[in-house]
């Protein structure tokens, strides 16, 4: 356990120092489990949105896109079951009034029993029973606070497919089976939230709604599971460190029939960063019944009526994030040199190169620049002359940078620079022109 915590501590100062996550509202002390990217965590974050955008809507001519607002009306968080059902058991400690799931293993007893011991202050009988607590965040619409104008904040980008659901099959003419598919903002007030960017309040949803005719649920599970976990390996993320888990009864969410997660071994343990579910017609039949509008599907030959089943896939970015930096974290000794070094997919480093004059002198400098100012149109690159050379490389093997180009002496004579692997630390001299289509074909390998 304190080598698995001293992993993550590790991870949190790499992605501080390196500038992938900072803590939001540092000076004021922090917000707890709220999160902020910085540069690289964005270049990264935005990386792994798009490579899912291509593999889920661009490549495909069955998924449409979407983007929903994050506020919408309130019926639906009822009829979604989230008001009712989207809920944690708590107990609260009424002498030193912190707050915990009833399930929290350091609880002793039962809690609202004059034996139950509160894990944080040691009083015997101090427990509340448990009480049910919603995770929702709620606001207000307009000027007035009052009940009538509350709104929620989603805590899944899911429904805003399901009520455009009619909108989007017809405006794209898109025929069953079909999907949608969309990234954004989720909330949940978690209660126990932790593991830096793994739970937290705010967070990005990846989701994908699968329509199909009943009776075909079964087939395209099986099919959008394995489709899910082959494009996590595509990502370079490590095989025997990926797991199906399926829900047992007793954790199948409200609305689903079947359930399986996609599982990392975290330093933590195996958790759960993607969700595959069948939620038969349980959300089409709730928003048709509350809104009164009619959601079925007519088949054009049949002409057959029926409200269409949902395969789900569900992936949180956030914590797809974490999964590649950890599966990437590396130390290693070089040259009697500890070295800690990500080795991200090429197609997910935040910058390709970078590139350093070896000294800040005979002319090295203007050619480095040269070819810098060549290279950032094309891709993203980094200039950097500070320092030795060991320490500029040991900063963006840090970052994950796959090549770093060195402009030295030689370069003067025969115009050619070395391009160094992260990886293989394999260094080869290529010429200048050739620097930028060098690159270009390793990164698309
Ligand atoms: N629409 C279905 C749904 O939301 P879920 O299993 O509750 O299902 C899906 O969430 C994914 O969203 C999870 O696998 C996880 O990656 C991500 N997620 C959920 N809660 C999160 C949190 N508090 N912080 C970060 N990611 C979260």
């Amino acid at each position: 356990m304190a080598q698995a915590v001293s992993v993550m501590d590790k991870l949190v100062s790499l992605a501080k120092r390196r500038g992938f996550v900072f803590q939001s509202s540092e000076i004021y002390g922090g917000l707890g489990s709220v999160w902020d990217y910085g540069p690289l965590g964005v270049e990264l974050k935005n990386n792994l949105k798009k490579l899912w955008w291509r593999a889920m809507v661009q490549e495909r001519e069955d998924i449409e896109g979407l983007d929903a607002a994050i506020l919408m009306h309130p019926r639906v968080w009822e009829a979604s079951g989230h008001v009712a059902g989207f809920t944690d058991p708590l107990v609260d400690c009424k002498i030193c009034k912190n707050r915990f799931r009833a399930d929290d293993e350091r609880i002793k007893g039962k809690p609202g029993e004059p034996d139950a011991q509160c894990p944080v202050c040691g009083n015997r009988g101090s427990l509340t029973a448990p009480r049910m607590f919603n995770l929702m965040f709620k606001t207000f619409i307009g000027p007035v606070e009052d009940e009538a104008a509350i709104v929620y904040l989603r805590p899944e980008t899911a429904q805003g497919i399901y009520v455009n659901y009619l909108n989007v099959m017809q405006s794209s003419r898109q025929k069953i089976p079909f999907g949608i598919a969309q990234i954004g903002k989720a909330f949940r007030n978690e209660i126990t939230p932790g593991n830096f960017i793994f739970r937290t309040r705010e967070f990005e949803q990846a989701e994908m709604q699968f329509f199909v005719r009943p009776g075909e649920d079964e087939k395209w599970f099986e099919y959008w599971r394995e489709e899910r976990m082959n494009w996590h390996v595509t990502l370079g993320i490590s095989r025997n460190k990926l797991r199906f888990h399926e829900h047992s009864p007793e954790e199948l969410a409200h609305y689903a029939k079947r359930a399986f997660d996609i599982q990392y071994e975290f330093p933590f343990g195996w958790q759960e960063f993607e969700g595959i579910h069948n939620r038969t017609d349980y959300d089409l039949s709730r928003h048709q019944q509350y809104s009164g509008k009619k959601l079925e599907y007519v088949d054009g030959v049949t002409k057959e009526r029926f409200i269409p089943y949902v395969i789900e896939t569900s992936l949180g970015i956030d914590r797809l994030m974490l999964v590649v930096l950890v599966d990437a974290y590396h130390e290693e000794e070089v040259a009697g040199e500890k070295r800690v070094v990500l080795r991200l997919h090429p197609a997910l480093a935040p910058i390709k190169a970078g590139v350093f004059p070896l000294v800040n002198k005979d002319g090295m400098p203007e050619i480095a620049r040269r070819l810098y100012d060549d290279l950032r149109r094309k891709m993203p690159v980094f200039y950097d002359d500070g320092g030795s050379i060991g320490r500029r490389y040991r900063r963006q093997d840090e970052a994950g940078t796959p090549f770093g180009i060195t402009v030295d002496g030689q370069t003067t004579q025969d115009q050619t620079v070395t391009v160094r692997d992260r990886d293989t630390l394999a260094q080869e001299r290529v010429h200048l022109d050739q620097v930028a289509r060098y690159l270009e074909e390793r990164l698309a390998s």
